[in-house]
């Protein structure tokens, strides 16, 4: 459904994206793993055309959609849920306003729909009665499901999620993993993570990709993974997770 050909992006000399070559499967979990600053949230902006690419093409349903206008971009981002890292709510909105902020910019719709929309939206992430309450009144878990539900607004074919279980305590990453994995199931979204929470990515993904040295390196099961002998996967899964993006060339 999203296909990803030799796609390179840098920033003042920093070769970023080297060539990244990635299919992801329609109504699937894929979540594409990598260390802090390996380019994992500027792979997600190019899939939503928030960033353009200096070479490389991106197909969305056969559609190449690095080759068209904004305003043609506008069309083809209706279908995309985006959860931003952090949770990036507006602290003077309440929950309603924040999780139906895209919809009240939308003139087709009247108060009362989006109403019931956010309604919608929120029961699917488990929470109710919280609409007329601050985002500082939350926990950091509930701030991310609150996020979510602003992305399902649009009942969108693909969410696409970034870092969803950083910074929130265990208990809540496992309430994000268990409802991502629910609103796979039943909405039967194709849906891209990325993470560097290895654990959160075995408990959801259908596929995993690793991002390392502006590369694809790895595409595989859960279990492919684990039973890896390739050295840069293993000494990523076996905890060497921090660290700045490494200069190599692969
Ligand atoms: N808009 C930008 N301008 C300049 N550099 C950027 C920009 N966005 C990201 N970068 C750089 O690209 C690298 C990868 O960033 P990012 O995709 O955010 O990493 P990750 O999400 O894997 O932690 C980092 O070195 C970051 O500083
Ligand atoms: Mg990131």
């Amino acid at each position: 459904m999203i296909r990803i050909q030799e796609l390179q992006k840098n920033f003042n000399g920093l070769r970023v994206l080297r060539g990244v070559n990635l299919s992801i499967e329609a109504a699937k979990t894929h979540v594409i793993i990598g260390r802090s600053g390996s380019g994992k949230s500027v792979l997600l902006k190019h899939i939503l055309g928030i960033i353009k690419p200096d070479a490389g093409k991106i197909f969305i349903d056969d559609l190449e959609i690095t080759a068209l206008s904004e305003k043609e971009l506008d069309k083809i981002r209706i279908k995309f849920g985006m959860v931003f890292q952090g949770a990036a709510l507006f602290d003077s909105l309440n929950i309603r306003e924040n999780v139906g902020f895209l919809l009240y910019e939308n003139s087709r719709f009247s108060k009362s729909e989006i109403k019931e929309k956010v309604t919608n939206s929120l029961s699917l992430v488990g929470l109710k009665d919280i609409e007329t309450k601050y985002p500082q009144e939350l926990s950091g878990g509930m701030k991310k499901r609150v996020a979510i539900a602003r992305a399902l607004c649009f009942n969108p074919s693909v969410l696409l999620y970034d870092e969803p279980t950083t910074g929130v305590d265990p208990i809540g990453a496992d309430m994000i993993n268990s409802l991502i994995k629910n609103l796979q199931n039943k909405l039967g979204t194709t849906s891209v993570v990325v993470t560097h929470d290895l654990n959160s990515a075995f408990k959801i993904a259908h596929s995993i990709s690793m991002l390392f040295g502006g590369k694809i390196i790895f595409t595989g099961t859960p279990e492919d993974l684990k039973k890896t002998d390739d050295s840069k996967l293993r000494q990523f899964i076996d905890g060497n997770m921090s660290g700045p993006i490494k200069e190599v060339d692969i």
